[in-house]
């Protein structure tokens, strides 16, 4: 990524604190860009702040949060948006697949988590575009 194409843009990555989602999540600090991550792991969320906030201090905001509750995810676009001026990424990163045993098994994890809250995430993050008309949308 270059530099210069991600500063003052923002990236919220929900499960931010797990292997992929950390690893985006840096990748976007890196490359000058604010983070909000969201993750439902409190000692994965403890570890990022440590690890990860502790080096971007002014740029990093870390969230224990469910994705799956409609209420904690508004909250967490919405203090994401108020403290970085709005958001240019969105990345969903959140979901547990944790049998690959069963194709059944891996499409209700899906539906339950990633799918439905995608879609919720659109709803919340296209209005915050459109009100800061910063020229990026990106879903992920
Ligand atoms: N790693 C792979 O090869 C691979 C392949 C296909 C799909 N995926 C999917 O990509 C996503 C990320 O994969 P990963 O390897 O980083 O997994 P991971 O388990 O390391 O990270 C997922 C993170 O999501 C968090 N999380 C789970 N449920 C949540 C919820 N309800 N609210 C908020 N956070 C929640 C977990 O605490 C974890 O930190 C997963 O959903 C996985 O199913 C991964």
């Amino acid at each position: 990524m270059s530099q210069q194409s991600f500063i003052q843009k923002t990236a919220l990555v929900t499960g931010g604190c797990g292997g992929l989602g950390r690893a985006i999540a840096e990748a976007f600090l890196l490359a000058g860009a604010n983070v909000v991550v969201c993750d439902i792991n409190a000692e994965l969320i403890a570890d990022f702040k440590e690890k990860v906030s502790s080096a971007y201090p002014e740029c990093t905001l870390a969230l224990q949060a469910d994705i799956t509750r409609d209420e904690i995810v508004e909250e967490v676009f919405s203090k994401g948006e108020k403290l970085f001026g709005g958001l240019d990424f969105v990345v969903n990163c959140a979901g547990r697949i944790d049998r690959f045993d069963a194709v059944a098994e891996m499409v209700r994890a899906w539906d339950s988590t990633q799918c439905r809250c995608a879609y919720q995430q659109a709803d919340l993050y296209f209005p915050i575009c459109r009100k800061g008309r910063r020229g990026t949308a990106s879903l992920l």
